[in-house]
């Protein structure tokens, strides 16, 4: 049964700025796994718009109430290349008392846009 659905935009360049100008803003809102491939560089940022716009629409799923943190949500990444959602802490908390047991969630970036949507599952 479908329990929550979230959509989510973040226009890429304007995100770019507001990460560039605010110190911490990305540990704040990433886990070190979303932030760097397995190669060790860095995500691009059209890929982290796209995560941030997923986390968004989590918390839109969940009925965006206050309290969620970033950073336990997070998107891994399948060998396929397919988006996961693992979450933990608050947003596992409010997932549980929502009835919420999987997460999907897709993601994708295009001119100048990301965007996220999530279904919780029951
Ligand atoms: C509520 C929230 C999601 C709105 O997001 P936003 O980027 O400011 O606005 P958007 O344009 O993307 O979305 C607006 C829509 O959100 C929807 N919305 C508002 N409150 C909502 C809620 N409690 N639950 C679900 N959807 C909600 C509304 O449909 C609104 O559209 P409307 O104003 O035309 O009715 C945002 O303010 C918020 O609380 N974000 C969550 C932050 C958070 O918890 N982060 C940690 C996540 S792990």
């Amino acid at each position: 049964m479908i329990i929550g659905v979230g959509i989510d935009v973040a226009e890429i360049e304007r995100f770019e700025a507001s990460l560039a100008r605010t110190p911490g803003m990305a540990e704040r809102l990433f886990c070190d796994r979303e932030l760097l491939l397995p190669s060790g560089e860095r995500r691009g940022v059209a890929s982290l718009a796209a995560r941030f716009a997923a986390k968004e629409a989590l918390a839109k799923a969940l009925g965006a109430p206050a309290g969620l943190r970033w950073t336990d949500a997070e998107v891994c990444v399948e060998e396929s290349g397919q988006p996961r959602l693992r979450v933990t802490g608050t947003v596992a908390a409010r997932a549980a008392e929502m009835g919420v047991r999987s997460w999907h969630v897709s993601l994708s970036h295009d001119a100048g846009v990301a965007s996220a949507v999530v279904i919780a599952e029951g």
